[in-house]
């Protein structure tokens, strides 16, 4: 896909708004074409998880500083690594992070200040008088040595049990101080700091399950009890065995309607190619159909180091080349690929989606290309599905399938003539077969005429 930016190619990209049908064309002209800068487009910020000791590889560090605005501590900012004993805090790798970062313009989440993993040995052998006052102690001294410096901070990690229980999961805190330790970790953390924005971070809770409706249900009596949250992090880490839920925008936005801003905060997709790029693409379109979802983070820079490695979840490759992941990305988010300069001499298309008719086995769907301020012709577009959909006819375009089946590039029939600002639609329907996901649309790339 990239790299054979010829005498003119722009990418387009559609934001789908799943459920209604409805469609924002996202410009292309000026689209910036770094994550983080096609994502401040868009009101956003895009991170990734930071580990200090590899800032010294001139690689990982130019990525880092040229494609993301923002950074989390991969481990650094964990109890462990902070207050390994007690009331005695080492804040340098973290440090290091948070001023590379600082340098260049990047935000910091805070990751994070009451987990029940990576908890040093000291934390588990106190009583509960003598646990309390060390939660409160390592919020509030942790806090404070950032204060000004973290956007968000996730104060409670992982604290609700999978399946379908709701339960609480057991840890030291749950177990000694109860239900309360939330609410007091978060009162707590308010007071510490109250520039920063506070955070309930979980895994799991990414579509509508047991796990996410209890943490819901937290949220809203917060919410309703006036203890302070500010922000839901979903940290969506993906594979086969747990992919993107079909209503993963739908839960964002059920948080995001409690009144607190949402944000992906440990983004990772096993896989490779177009599924994983299909499947990064909708992750980022979601995000962007939900007002309050402030923020993206990937959990990683590049696979090498990827904690799922050899699941390969992650938009650079060990090498730090761009994955057709990062291109879904960053046309998802608006941009255009950074290839030839993306300037203003060449043809232009951008694209929209519209679901057109539903029934309980498939749906049509529209794609409408316009070319951009000059004339175009011979435009293409990539249309994605999500396995195991099928298209079982289209109109309107001659489509031609990549090897896995899942990406059609739709060309015209016929030269694609259009003239500046001029419009054409080709139509498919999608054999859903279990899967209601909208497809991924882009790039659209042109010709001038
Ligand atoms: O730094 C030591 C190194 O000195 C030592 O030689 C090596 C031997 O095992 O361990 C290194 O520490 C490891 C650390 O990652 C840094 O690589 C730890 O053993 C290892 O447990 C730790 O794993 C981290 C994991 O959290 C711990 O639970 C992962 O890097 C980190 O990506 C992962 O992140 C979590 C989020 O915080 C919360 N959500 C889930 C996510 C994935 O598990």
């Amino acid at each position: 896909m990239r790299g054979h930016v010829r005498k003119a190619l722009v990418l387009g990209a559609a934001t789908v708004l799943a459920g209604t049908g409805v469609v924002a064309i996202a410009g292309t002209a000026n689209a910036a074409s770094t994550l983080g800068g096609a994502a401040a487009g868009k009101g956003r910020y895009f991170g990734t998880a930071v580990a200090a000791n590899h800032l010294g590889e001139a690689a990982y560090a130019s990525t880092l500083n040229t494609e993301f605005n923002s950074v989390t501590p991969e481990n650094e900012m964990k109890w462990d690594a902070l207050e390994g004993t007690r009331n005695s805090f080492t804040f340098g790798s973290a440090d290091q992070i948070v001023s590379h970062a600082q340098g260049r313009g990047m935000k910091v989440r805070g990751h994070t200040l009451v987990w029940h993993s990576q908890l040093p040995g000291w934390v588990g052998g106190l009583a509960a008088t003598d646990l309390r006052s060390a939660m409160n102690n390592h919020i509030t001294k942790v806090m404070q040595h950032y204060q000004g410096k973290i956007h968000s901070w996730d104060v409670v990690n992982e604290a609700f049990q999978d399946g379908s229980s709701g339960a609480r999961r057991s840890s030291p805190f749950q177990d000694k101080l109860g239900n309360g330790f939330i609410e007091e970790a978060f009162r707590t953390a308010r007071a510490a700091d109250s520039g920063a924005k506070l955070c309930y971070n979980d895994y799991n809770t990414d579509g509508v399950n047991a796990k996410s409706n209890a943490v819901y249900n937290m949220v809203k009596d917060f919410k309703q009890r006036g203890v302070p949250i500010d922000c839901v992090g979903f940290q969506s880490h993906f594979n086969s065995a747990s992919p993107v839920p079909a209503d993963y925008q739908q839960n964002l936005q059920r948080f995001a309607d409690l009144g607190v801003d949402v944000q992906i905060t440990e983004l990772d997709i096993e896989g490779s190619g177009s599924t994983q790029a299909a499947a990064y693409s909708n992750v980022v379109r979601a995000c962007l159909a939900v007002t309050r979802c402030t923020g993206i983070t990937v959990w990683g820079v590049t696979d090498k180091y990827s904690w799922r490695s050899s699941g390969t979840p992650l938009l650079f490759d060990g090498n730090y080349n761009k994955k057709p992941a990062y291109d879904a990305v960053l046309s998802a988010l608006g941009g255009t690929s950074g290839g030839g300069g993306g300037g203003g001499t060449g043809a232009t298309c951008s694209v929209s989606y519209a679901k057109t008719d539903t029934w309980s086995d498939r749906y049509n769907g529209r794609v409408t290309v316009t070319a951009g301020s000059s004339a175009i012709s011979s435009w293409s577009v990539n249309v994605t599905l999500t396995s195991p959909q099928k298209i079982s006819s289209t109109w309107n375009g001659s489509p031609t399938w990549d090897s896995s089946g899942n990406v059609m590039t739709m060309k015209p029939n016929g030269n694609g003539n259009l003239s500046a600002g001029a419009s054409t639609s080709f139509g498919f329907t999608v054999m859903t077969n279990g899967s209601p996901a909208a497809p991924a649309i882009g790039p659209c790339t042109a010709s001038a005429s």
